[in-house]
């Protein structure tokens, strides 16, 4: 475990053991079950590579009407509750009194990216959202405040949890690649990012 600080962004390396991330996916298999992945449209019409489902009381969702944070799976069905020890890492590393109300789950597959982007779905930036990466590395680009700024890149391991808190919050953040197979902790490969979120 050690904290690195890039642009703000707190990046706790190897935040949860190997045991611990093993428990984890054991924790996400019953959520995936009951509010299986999906492929969100972006606004244009165009198809996110990355594939996504929640927990807690919101989940973000897109498509033509555009970005938005939703209170049930698409198929209909609430979205399952945040798994307590997600809970616990919240408060253990932020010390915020409330809960997050959002856990953003997404799946990168082989070929699977995300765009450079600011999360500003939430309604109050004070607080922060807490990112934890499972299975295979990430290569993970911060910038600032503004799109087109300068940026750096740092590769993210499974268990590593990054603070995007304080100036962080509102800066730019996106996935350029996966290091397919990096990982063993997901059977079939891939990389797994939560994000805890207050939504309201
Ligand atoms: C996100 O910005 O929602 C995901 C970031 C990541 O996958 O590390
Ligand atoms: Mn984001």
């Amino acid at each position: 475990m050690s904290l690195l600080r890039v642009r703000g962004f707190e990046i706790h390396k190897t935040y949860l053991s190997a045991t611990e991330q093993r428990a984890l996916i054991s924790e996400l298999r019953p959520l995936l079950k009951a509010a299986p992945l999906f492929s969100p449209e972006t606004p244009r019409g165009g198809k996110m590579s990355v594939r996504m489902t929640a927990s807690g009381q919101y989940g973000w969702f897109s498509d033509a009407a555009g970005y938005r944070y939703i209170d049930h799976h698409p198929k209909g069905q609430p979205w399952p509750d945040i798994p307590t020890s997600l809970l616990s890492l919240w408060h253990g590393l932020t010390g915020v009194e409330r809960a997050p109300e959002c856990c953003l789950l997404n799946y990168y597959g082989e070929d699977a990216r995300m765009g450079l982007h600011q999360d500003k779905d939430e309604a109050d930036f004070s607080y922060p959202v807490v990112s934890v990466s499972l299975g295979d590395d990430g290569l993970f680009r911060v910038g600032g405040t503004t799109r087109g700024g300068k940026s750096d890149s740092l590769w993210l391991n499974s268990g590593d949890v990054v603070v995007m808190g304080g100036d962080a919050r509102l800066a730019y953040h996106g996935v350029d690649r996966i290091r397919f197979k990096s990982s063993r902790l997901l059977p079939k490969g891939g990389r797994i990012n939560l994000t805890l979120r207050v939504v309201t």
